[in-house]
């Protein structure tokens, strides 16, 4: 772990920040070799259950798991009733089942995206705002994005190469480094962003649900808002 600050104080209060994080902002981190499941919070919108490591997942009918297979190069999308060995991460998604599919994930992304990084839809949503699997590649030396927030929960799976997370606000900020099979969970409206150093990093984002242009053109609260010089 990384802490950007230099001064004894701010380390200190960078500390401070670090334990308050979870509660504040939500990051969750699982090294490889990790065992847990997370389910949903009780304020989140849309239900859902993580299992990092090996586990014998059971999934219900009308529910479904997106899994990343066991030579983590592979990921699949099962509709329940069904049950699947899972080595990495799997996620139940409650009440979505599209139908059952598969992927390998050798041949890289197919979208540019922002700051060089680039994608590729492992599972695009059936319909807008449903849940999707995407891969997400980074080059060297760039960042995914600028420093954003997301209205639902992300559970990522680092595929290859290394990089940070990245996630606070201004000076309170810790930085947690991302390295091969580990899972990066994050809660909805957590101020974050990934950045690399000399090593590219490709990881797998699932998306528990999905947002489209539509949300940022009906808001209302954007809209509804002008701003006036002072
Ligand atoms: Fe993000």
């Amino acid at each position: 772990m990384v802490l950007p600050m230099t001064d004894a104080a701010s380390k200190e209060n960078a500390i401070q920040i670090k334990r308050d994080l979870p509660d504040a902002f939500g990051p969750r981190y699982f090294r490889l070799g990790s065992c847990a499941i997370v389910e949903a919070r009780s304020t989140n919108l849309y239900h859902y259950k993580a299992f990092v490591g090996f586990h014998d997942v059971v999934v219900e009918a009308g529910d479904c798991v997106y899994y990343i297979g066991n030579d983590a190069r592979s990921a699949s999308l099962r509709r329940g009733p069904t049950r699947v060995g899972s080595h990495h991460v799997a996620t139940v998604i409650r009440g979505y089942m599209p139908e059952d599919k598969s992927t390998t994930i050798h041949q890289g992304t197919t979208l540019p995206y922002v700051n060089a990084c680039s994608t590729k839809q492992l599972f695009p949503p059936e319909r807008p705002g449903d849940p999707t699997l995407q891969l997400l590649y980074m080059p060297p030396y760039t960042s995914e994005q600028a420093h954003h927030i997301h209205s639902t929960v992300r559970v990522v799976y680092v595929l290859s190469g290394r990089g940070n997370s990245v996630v606070g606000i201004g000076d309170h900020t810790v930085i947690n480094e991302l390295s091969p099979g580990m899972v990066c969970l994050l809660e909805p409206m957590c101020p974050h962003h990934f950045e690399t150093g000399s090593e590219a990093l490709l990881c797998a984002p699932l998306h528990i649900f999905s947002s489209t242009g539509r949300h940022e053109l009906d808001h209302p609260m954007a809209y509804g808002t002008h701003l006036i010089d002072r």
